[in-house]
């Protein structure tokens, strides 16, 4: 543990790989994270769209978890999850939640903040139709975030699943579904030498997009 604590204390990257101003970004944050997400795409960065979530419970104490982005507009951020997962019990009750991206290779960062709210039923019936068949008997199988006696409960309840199934299609369980979050700030950081980075943040007001520039 020392030896690891070692290394990594002796870890200094230097990042030089681009700049960011406020005459660069442009005036829509949402057409800006686009502009960086498709960059992400060209990157060759394993699941550039994965993200960690950050939700609060009703106690105020935080939890984050990593999950896929699986839409953006203007509207908000779009990701799909179990509604009685930990997170789900924590968004019933706060729906405040924190989306932060970290894609190294392009020396970039991107913090969103806002409200989360359930995507239209519809929306995630067509999503679910769209996964794999063993994916959408994934979201039967797993009351996801419950304790299990062992590995073995799980998967006999996919084999069960896959009988009751075979050869049909299968239904979205009411419990999963999409979370729209709708952001009221997102802050691009892009890292620079000597630590002295670029951090470009937008926040609602009066429903417009103001821009500031935040110190490193
Ligand atoms: C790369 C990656 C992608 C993931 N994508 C999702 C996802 O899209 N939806 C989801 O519910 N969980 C996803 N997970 C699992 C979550 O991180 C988490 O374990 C699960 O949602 C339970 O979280 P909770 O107990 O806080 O509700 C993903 C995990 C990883 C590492």
């Amino acid at each position: 543990m020392e030896s690891t604590s070692k290394e990594i204390n002796k870890l200094r990257l230097e990042y030089s790989k681009e700049i960011l101003d406020e005459k660069m970004v442009n005036s829509n944050p949402i057409v800006q994270f686009d502009l960086w997400m498709k960059e992400a795409l060209n990157a060759d960065i394993p699941e550039p769209h994965a993200m960690n979530v950050s939700t609060v419970s009703k106690e105020g104490k935080p939890s984050s978890r990593i999950v896929l982005l699986r839409n953006f507009s203007e509207n908000g951020f779009v990701f799909y999850t179990n509604y009685n997962s930990k997170k789900g019990n924590d968004i019933s009750e706060n729906n405040c939640a924190a989306i932060n991206f970290f894609w190294p290779q392009l020396e970039r960062q991107i913090r969103i903040e806002g409200k989360l709210q359930k995507v239209d039923s519809k929306i995630s019936d067509e999503y679910f139709a769209s996964r794999p068949h063993d994916s959408q008997l994934g979201a039967w199988a797993s009351n996801q975030s419950e304790v299990l006696k062992n590995r073995q409960e799980l998967e006999e309840k996919f084999v069960a699943l896959e009988e009751k199934f075979a050869g049909k299609n299968v239904p979205r369980p009411e419990h999963w579904g999409g979370y729209c979050l709708v952001p009221d700030s997102i802050e691009f950081w892009q890292g620079r030498p000597s630590r002295i980075h670029d951090r470009i943040k937008f926040t609602t007001v009066n429903n417009e997009w103001k821009i500031e520039r935040l110190s490193p």
